[in-house]
């Protein structure tokens, strides 16, 4: 009998404040057409004084741990999937334990905006292997920290946020059916923060007044993300024994709605298929997929036995995809 890790909870969380095309437009060279057309992005959420990744994390996660009628004691993993963690040395799944209580084990992934996809991956590896019963996924991001307020080929895409699932341990054949991850890390300098990391950069001596912001190459990261959603996000189409016919829900970063279409395209899928919300909060990173996917399953989008491909992209160059078999029911023998 295969075991499985079904999803039983889904939580999501957003900065209060909000900053619109128009309040950029009062800061940087920029328009709200200029963006709309170029990225569909309006308007994205962005954290203040009093927020903090582990905050946006903690909301998130307390909100899937309800949905599925767990408290933290009872969740045996947290895999936290980010690229803005509030601490180096300790690792942000820690730092939520912290605040959420319990003992439970907790690494974080590296992928950037792959993160929750591949940490979702990592977690249900964990359950399906039947070393851990139930494990709390999730996927944050504070990148407006990093981002130069000067730079407007990348101000104007980023936004803060957090999503988070409960997976659980069944016999159905619920859960994420399958894994694509992949990686270009030769082009790791298409997208990254310069002088961020343990590498010292001779900027930091010659100019110690240097703030790490994030540097990309947005042609180049265009590129390469209308090939590898698609292509990724067939993959694991065809690797979860499906065919296009069978997708039900396509949910995909949220980075650029072209980036979005060109995916929907390759899965020939309608655009009624396809969640987006990228007007609303522009590029969460790591948290744009599991947003998504609470928005989605709030709005009663999300059918019993659905397949939801999920597939993000992001700096490493990093890809990851997958199926989700949609359903809250079969948490049974095995799981309870
Ligand atoms: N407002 C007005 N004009 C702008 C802006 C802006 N915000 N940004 C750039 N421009 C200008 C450029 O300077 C350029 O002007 P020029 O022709 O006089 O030189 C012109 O607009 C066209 O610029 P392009 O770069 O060709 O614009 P493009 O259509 O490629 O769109 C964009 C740029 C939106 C950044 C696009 O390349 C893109 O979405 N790339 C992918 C980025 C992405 O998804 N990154 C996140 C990865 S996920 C992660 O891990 C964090």
């Amino acid at each position: 009998m295969t075991t499985n890790a079904l999803i039983t909870g889904w939580g999501m969380y957003v900065p209060s404040r909000v900053m619109t095309n128009d309040d950029l437009a009062k800061i940087v060279d920029t328009s709200d057409e200029w963006i709309v057309s170029r990225t569909g992005i309006r308007e994205r959420r962005v954290v203040g004084r009093d927020d903090s990744t582990t905050s946006l994390a903690t909301a998130a996660a307390r909100m899937a741990l309800e949905r599925a009628g767990r408290k933290a004691e009872e969740i045996d993993l947290i895999v936290v999937g980010t690229a803005t963690p509030d601490d180096f040395l300790v690792s942000q799944s820690c730092l939520v334990q912290g605040e959420l209580g319990g003992n439970a084990g907790a690494f974080d992934v590296g992928a950037a905006c792959a993160g929750f996809v591949t940490a979702l991956s990592a977690g249900t590896q964990f359950v399906n292997a039947g070393v851990y019963q139930r494990a709390l996924v999730i996927g944050v991001d504070t990148l407006t920290r990093y981002v130069d307020y000067t730079d407007r080929s990348t101000c104007v895409l980023f936004g803060d946020g957090a999503g988070a699932v409960v997976i659980e341990r069944t016999d159905e054949p619920r859960g994420l059916l399958s894994t694509v991850l992949g990686a270009d890390g030769a082009g790791h300098k298409h997208l990254y923060v310069p002088g961020w990391g343990a590498l010292v950069p001779e900027s930091a001596e010659l100019f110690p007044e240097y703030r790490p912001s994030l540097q990309m190459n947005g042609k180049e990261v265009f590129r390469f993300a209308v090939g590898v959603m698609g292509d990724a996000a067939a993959e694991a189409v065809q690797r979860a024994g499906l065919c296009f016919d069978d997708v039900d829900m396509l949910i995909p970063h949220q980075a650029n709605l072209r980036i979005i279409d060109a995916a929907a395209r390759r899965l020939e899928l309608p655009r009624e298929k396809v969640w987006v919300n990228v007007d609303r909060y522009g590029n969460t990173s790591a948290a744009s997929v599991p947003i998504a996917l609470n928005e989605a399953a709030e709005a009663g989008c999300l059918d019993e036995g659905d397949n939801v491909v999920l597939v993000a992209f992001g700096a490493g160059l990093a890809w990851a995809a997958g199926v989700v078999r949609w359903g809250t029911a079969g948490v049974g023998a095995a799981g309870r």
